[in-house]
């Protein structure tokens, strides 16, 4: 498939998961749409760096716009972090997840204005087909293989989760961890 059909393709699909997300009714389902969204976008991105910008920014040749557009990723990355520290069910999640939008869309409006149109005539429709398979397979696997704070949002209790303010588990603290440990090696050298 040509790498830039199929990459607006994605920017409709994750402004469509986006949009579903803003509309779940109950916390159950804005989770489960949550955390399909914030995995296509990091996937997305990733994809985008790994085997577009990173293979073909000479073909592109201004490196102020892919400064711009990099620079854009990492907005995006940062909307995404605050989003997924901020209760499914609280006040901020709402402002949190419209900052996200509205980079995400600026994001698909930059390239698809200016970097696509650009390799659209510097690169052959081959070149944009090969491009085009890596993509859509790096996509695929980033999906899969998931994103950090996307993998701490386990669903909490409703209780756990309102008295710890929002839906992130978060790590046991080291102390407890080490006093496990001391547990564990004092019944060791008693057995
Ligand atoms: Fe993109």
């Amino acid at each position: 498939m040509d790498a830039l059909d199929l990459l607006e393709q994605q920017h409709r699909d994750v402004r469509d998961r986006l949009e579903r997300l803003a509309a779940a009714p109950d916390l159950v389902g804005r989770q489960a749409e949550l955390i399909d969204a914030l995995r296509a976008v990091e996937a997305h991105v990733r994809a985008e760096e790994t085997y577009l910008y990173a293979k073909y920014s000479a073909r592109l040749s201004d490196e102020s716009r892919i400064e711009s557009a990099l620079a854009e990723h990492a907005f995006i990355r940062a909307a995404a972090r605050e989003l997924a520290s901020a209760h499914a069910d609280g006040p901020l999640f709402a402002a949190r997840l419209q900052v996200l939008s509205d980079r995400f869309a600026r994001h698909a409006e930059d390239e698809e204005d200016w970097v696509f149109p650009k390799l659209k005539r510097s690169l052959t429709d081959e070149e944009l087909d090969v491009i085009g398979s890596d993509l859509d397979l790096a996509f695929n696997f980033f999906k899969e293989a998931g994103w950090a704070p996307v993998r701490a949002l386990r669903p909490l209790p409703r209780t756990a989760a309102s008295a710890r303010g929002n839906g992130v588990a978060r790590s046991k603290p080291r102390a407890t961890v080490r006093a496990k440990s001391r547990v564990r090696g004092s019944a060791a050298r008693a057995s």
